[in-house]
C-alpha cells in the first residue's frame, strides 16, 4: 500500500489524477474504474485540464462505473450517468460505446447483475479502481456488513448512505432507497486501487481502513489486503493518524 499525504482537497486532486493519467499513458487503452460524488470532482477537472492541453487521450480508454441508483435513468440529474456525463465524459474523447455504467431501470436484479459482471470479465478486469470512502467506510455502494466476496448485486443503502447523499437530493425521502453495485470482490480484481478522501468528515473512516482489523463491518479495510494500494487524502481526512500517533506513509 503506497499512501500519500496531500495538504488539502486541490493538492489531494492533483496527485491522485496524476496517478490515473500515469495509468492512461502507460496503457492507452486501459480499463478505469470510476466512482461517483463529491471527491472525484477536483479529479475529473484536473484530467480534463490535462486533456485539452494535449497531454491525456481518451480516445481508446474504457470506463466502468461503481454503481447507480435503482429506478433512475440515465437522463436523470441525479442518476450517476448523469453525473458522470457532466463532470468527465462529455468533456473528454472517450468513446460512448466504451462506457459502462449498471442501468438503474433494470426491474431484473439478476439480469443486470450477471450482465454487469460480465461486461467486467469481458474487458478483461479494470485496470485502476478509483474509490471514494464513505463516512461507514463503505466503497462502492458495499455498505458495512456485506461479505467480502460478493459481485454486482443490488443494495439496500444504509441510513448513513442516505442522509450524506442527501444533500444531493430534495429531501431525504428523494433518495433511492437501492443501488446496483459493483461487489467488493469485483474491487478487489481490480490490479491496482486507488482511494482518495479529502475532510476531517472521512478521519475516522480511513483511520479504521487503514490501521484497523480486516472486517465487513468497515468494507474499506479489505483494501489491506491488496498488494497494489494507492492511497492519496489530504490533511484532514489523515487528521486522526496525527492524534493518534500512526506514521503516515
Ligand atoms: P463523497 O462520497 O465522495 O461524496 O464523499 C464518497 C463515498 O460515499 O464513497
Amino acid at each position: 500500500m503506497r499512501i500519500y499525504q496531500a495538504h488539502d482537497y486541490h493538492e489531494m486532486s492533483r496527485k491522485a489524477a496524476n496517478i490515473i493519467s500515469a495509468q492512461m499513458i502507460m496503457k492507452p487503452d486501459a480499463v478505469l474504474g470510476l466512482a461517483t460524488g463529491s471527491t472525484p470532482l477536483g479529479i475529473y477537472r484536473q484530467l480534463i485540464d490535462w486533456y485539452h492541453k494535449g497531454d491525456l487521450d481518451f480516445a481508446e480508454i474504457r470506463s466502468v462505473n461503481l454503481d447507480e441508483y435503482k429506478g433512475l435513468s440515465a437522463d436523470n440529474p441525479q442518476s450517476y450517468a448523469y453525473f458522470m456525463r457532466a463532470n468527465l465524459f462529455s468533456q473528454v474523447n472517450i468513446r460512448p460505446e466504451n462506457i459502462y455504467i449498471p442501468n438503474g431501470l433494470e426491474e431484473d436484479i439478476e439480469k443486470e447483475c450477471l450482465r454487469y459482471n460480465s461486461i467486467i470479465r469481458g474487458l478483461g478486469g479494470i485496470d485502476l479502481q478509483l474509490l471514494g470512502i464513505g463516512t461507514n467506510g463503505h466503497i462502492g455502494f458495499n455498505e458495512p456488513g456485506e461479505a467480502f466476496e460478493t459481485e454486482t448485486h443490488c443494495v439496500r443503502l444504509s441510513q448513513d448512505t442516505i442522509r450524506a447523499n442527501a444533500r444531493f437530493f430534495d429531501s431525504m425521502e428523494d433518495v433511492p432507497k437501492h443501488a446496483y453495485s459493483t461487489g467488493i470482490k469485483n474491487i478487489m480484481q481490480a490490479k491496482s486501487i486507488l482511494l482518495a478522501a479529502s475532510g476531517e468528515a472521512k478521519a475516522e473512516a480511513l483511520y479504521q481502513a487503514l490501521c484497523g482489523p480486516i472486517s465487513p463491518a468497515v468494507p474499506a479495510s479489505i483494501l489491506q489486503l491488496h498488494n497494489n494500494v494507492y492511497i492519496v487524502a489530504d490533511e484532514g481526512a489523515f487528521s486522526l493518524f496525527r492524534e493518534r500517533g500512526k506514521r503516515i506513509g
